[in-house]
């Protein structure tokens, strides 16, 4: 028998082998009756079942928006969770976000309001202002996004509610340095125990941000098992920097390695706020998305362009490889059973990397071809190219033909517009609802050239960094 325990709106709760892929959206709901939490797509889309997530790390308190439909009850462990129901004053008095979302008309059917709420609330605690990225995993259909960026604007500096509680004490009562085992789940408490465990159960499913792993419940029905939880490794969460470069443990989430990117490599942080919603970047793991080896994923083409490395880890036993090298074929990678990915290396070198994702929707969509370019010119002559793409083969994959027919030439607009047949030799890309073959295919030599002409200093952005 094991336990997991966490607050909910300020209330300690125990649970006793819960079962390990209950989603919180359905305990709240269905348990505990807390039906303000919305269920819309029940997929991680449309932020219906936004809460707020506070947890201590590194002994400071923090805030996430999460999609509970997508969130395992395991996953709450040592956290405080706060529902819709948790935000206004005992009394009933509203929190200064709802009481705009009244005041702006931010409401009309009022199906996706909680969540909205709860994004709002988390940004407020949070002192964030990035609106239309707080809010692009929030979907509204019938109210209109202005009057609930009026709402947001005006609360945004409304002092804290003496009302609200600062967790930080009862979250500190809450650690425990042990595993934990629950019925069908393990909860290692660092990669050590993870290594040993894995190791022996190597039939296991990992569960690191359950951004897939959550819809392989949600929308295929399926109830993998045993299940181990990553979100306790601390020494899976380390970006370590020396000499070298960069270390980023594989339990690092999308959203720690935007702010990380933002001094370092600044198109690839530009490229993870297109990732998904905040919700999801604050879940989903860099680990997820290369050991899930998606053709389509955003992380490995930027990570194989800068040159990254992988290290595997089964056992006690660790090897690293090339990125690239770990996607063998469609679905198929480079990990033997009860071996996990431990971490990333990126190579300290000067930032001249460009990703460009497209997708059909500007927010929160998977990409039709991702991008990502890290060319060197010296003297005005190609020295080093490394480019790859995602959404072009059954893996993420290096245009290695294009990289040759670049390097060792002027970095000119002739130079470019005679590599462009070289696209052909590399990718032999499929048609699928989100692009055709041939739409993919001219995509990409657009790509190149468009990192030419930017680098040239012409604007070609419509949003977002470098805004034409
Ligand atoms: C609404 C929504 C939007 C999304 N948008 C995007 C997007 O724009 N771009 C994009 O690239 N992806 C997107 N995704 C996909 C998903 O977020 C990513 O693939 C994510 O990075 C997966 O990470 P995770 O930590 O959630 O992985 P999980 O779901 O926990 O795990 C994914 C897989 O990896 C395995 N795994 C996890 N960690 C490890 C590890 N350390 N070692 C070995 N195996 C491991 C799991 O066992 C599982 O097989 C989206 C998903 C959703 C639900
Ligand atoms: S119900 Fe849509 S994101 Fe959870
Ligand atoms: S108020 Fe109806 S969906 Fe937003």
């Amino acid at each position: 028998m094991g336990q997991i325990r966490f607050l909910l709106n300020n209330t300690p709760v125990t649970l006793t082998d819960p079962t390990p892929d209950a989603t919180l959206l359905d305990w709240l709901r269905e348990t505990k009756r807390l039906t303000g939490t919305k269920e819309g797509c029940n997929e991680g889309d449309c932020g219906a079942c936004t809460v707020t997530v506070s947890a201590l790390e590194d002994d400071t308190l923090t805030h996430r928006a999460l999609n509970a439909c997508i969130l395992f009850l395991p996953q709450l462990h040592g956290k405080a969770i706060r529902t819709v129901e948790g935000v206004a004053a005992p009394d009933g008095t509203l929190h200064p976000v709802q009481e705009a979302m009244v005041t702006h008309h931010g409401s009309q059917c009022g199906f996706c309001t909680p969540g909205f709420v709860m994004s709002l609330y988390t940004a407020h605690r949070d002192g964030r202002q990035d609106f239309d990225d707080v809010l692009a995993g929030n979907l509204c259909r019938c109210t209109g996004y202005a009057p609930i960026i009026r709402a947001a604007k005006t609360s945004a500096n409304a002092p804290t509610p003496d009302w609200e509680q600062d967790e930080t004490d009862a979250l500190r009562a809450l650690e425990s340095p042990e595993d934990i085992a629950l019925e069908g789940a393990f909860l290692p408490a660092n990669l050590d125990s993870l290594a040993t465990w894995y190791a022996a159960n190597p039939d296991a499913t990992l569960v690191a941000g359950a951004t897939d792993v959550g819809l392989w419940v949600t929308k295929a029905l399926r109830s993998p098992r045993p299940l181990a939880f990553l979100h306790r490794l601390r020494d899976h969460q380390r970006i370590v920097t020396d000499d070298t470069g960069i270390t980023i443990g594989g339990g690092v989430t999308l959203s720690r390695l935007r702010g990380l990117m933002t001094t370092l490599h600044p198109d690839f942080a530009e490229l993870i706020r297109r990732y998904g919603s905040v919700q999801v970047r604050n879940a989903a793991t860099i680990g997820g998305n290369i050991a899930n080896g998606s053709p389509i994923g955003d992380g490995p083409p930027a990570l194989i362009a800068l040159g990254a490395t992988l290290t595997l880890r089964h056992g006690p036993t660790r090897r690293t490889m090339p990125l690239e090298e770990f996607f063998l074929d469609y679905g198929h990678q480079d990990r033997a059973p009860g071996e996990f990915v431990e971490s990333i290396h990126i190579p300290t070198q000067p930032d001249r990397l460009r990703c460009h994702k497209l997708s059909k929707r500007f927010d929160q969509d998977i990409s039709a071809v991702c991008g990502c370019f890290n060319i060197t010119v010296e003297e005005g002559q190609v020295t080093q190219a490394r480019i790859a793409f995602g959404g072009m083969a059954g893996i993420p994959k290096r245009a290695k033909r294009v990289e040759g027919a670049l390097i060792g030439n002027p970095w000119t607009l002739e130079t470019i517009q005679a590599t462009l047949p070289a696209f052909a030799e590399d990718f032999t890309p499929l048609s699928d609802m989100r692009a055709s073959a041939q739409y993919r295919l001219k995509a990409t030599q657009n790509m190149l050239l468009r990192t030419f002409h930017e680098d040239q200093g012409t604007p070609t952005r419509l949003v977002g960094k470098g805004a034409a």
